[in-house]
């Protein structure tokens, strides 16, 4: 069953053909981050407005890769929330025509979901073998940290999330305030490498140990007035150093809360999804904590982190096989989560 995926929840327009729910056939991604880089961050209306753009070109492009027409695909899935409502609805508009045109079933999927998920998928960005259910996922990313017990696919618990911010968010908003460019997670992690992370005191936040939250504003704040006493320019050997000892509290943390939703469920799988789980400090962190305590770690290739139609078809396919793509018309995008979260079950 070929299964075209749509997303376009945030600033990356992305068309993928997934076969089977897992086998990526196609995963292409068009990125906006010159369009956005000079403003530190996202502009909601500019993404759309180049969504459109970009969309029918993405989809062309991974039909052609997959070597498939519109006529040979078996249906569509596509991003519907959460994300930017004017970004989501280009996306959705696009499915609805095409699947329309073409007489194809189309269903919407929960992009955290995808992310969640992707650790099935396998091509040219990698390939895992799959955990066994239950999983506890942690789902990193600009706009979400939290944690799900994943059950089976469309079967999920909410263990934890953010009182305040994203992880990424934190990682954007500190590369912002250092003038770092966009995306800030990619540039605090390549200056954090030459930076010494003992060389800055920052706090320890959500010390409770049993209370799975997680939260970053205390860590912003306590960045933004450490660079409040610094000479300007910004020397550099001080930005490589906040950046280093902001990444680690960030991961201390993220590994902190993981483990310990996972002790709390009894469950030895952990899986590490969404764009910040591309960090190389925070993989290799969670691969040393999970082996002393004799957990098994489940890392989502790279190029299935970040945002991508290939989770978004890989689920889609889930649900298109119990005919959820039929009577798609009223099918609608939801900027926050509320409406769709008896879509997957336990997904917020
Ligand atoms: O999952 P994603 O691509 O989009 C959302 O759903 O939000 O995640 C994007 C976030 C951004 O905040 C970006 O700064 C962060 O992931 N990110 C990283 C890295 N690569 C991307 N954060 C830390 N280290 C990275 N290498
Ligand atoms: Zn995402």
């Amino acid at each position: 069953m070929w299964v075209l995926g749509i997303e376009t929840s945030c600033d990356e327009t992305a068309a993928a053909v997934v076969a089977d729910g897992r086998t990526v056939a196609a995963n292409v991604v068009s990125s906006q981050v010159p369009i956005h880089a000079k403003y530190g961050g996202v502009v909601p209306e500019l993404a759309s407005r180049n969504h459109l753009l970009a969309i029918l070109p993405c989809v062309g492009e991974a039909l052609q890769q997959a070597g498939l027409t519109l006529a040979e695909v078996d249906g569509l899935a596509v991003t519907q929330g959460p994300g930017l409502v004017g970004c989501l609805l280009v996306g959705v508009q696009t499915a609805k025509a095409l699947a329309f045109a073409h007489g194809k079933p189309v269903v919407g999927v929960n992009h955290i979901e995808g992310h969640i998920t992707a650790i099935r998928l396998r091509g040219r960005e990698g390939a895992v073998e799959p955990p066994e259910f239950p999983y506890v996922a942690l789902a990193a990313s600009g706009g979400h940290t939290s944690l799900y017990l994943v059950a089976a696919l469309g079967d999920y618990r909410i263990l934890g999330w953010t009182l305040d911010d994203a992880a990424g968010e934190a990682f954007d908003k500190l590369a912002k305030l250092l003038g770092l460019p966009y995306p800030g997670g990619v540039s605090v992690e390549r200056l954090a490498r030459q930076g010494d992370p003992s060389a800055v005191r920052l706090p320890k936040p959500m010390t409770r140990r049993d209370r799975i939250r997680f939260s970053f504003s205390g860590l912003k704040t306590a960045a933004r007035n450490v660079v409040a006493t610094w000479p300007t320019p910004y020397p550099e050997p001080l930005v490589a150093d906040l950046c280093a000892a902001f990444q680690e509290a960030v991961v201390e943390l993220l590994v902190r809360k993981t483990l310990a939703a996972a002790e709390a469920e009894s469950c030895p799988r952990i899986v590490l999804s969404g764009g910040v789980a591309a960090n190389g400090r925070l993989r290799a962190a969670f691969a040393e904590a999970c082996a002393e305590r004799g957990l098994t770690l489940f890392l989502t290739p790279v190029g299935y982190c970040t945002d991508n139609a290939a989770m978004i078809a890989g689920i889609g396919h889930h649900y298109l096989l119990q005919g959820r793509g039929e009577g798609f018309e009223e099918l609608d995008a939801y900027g926050n989560v509320g409406p769709l979260a008896g879509r997957g079950r336990g997904l917020i």
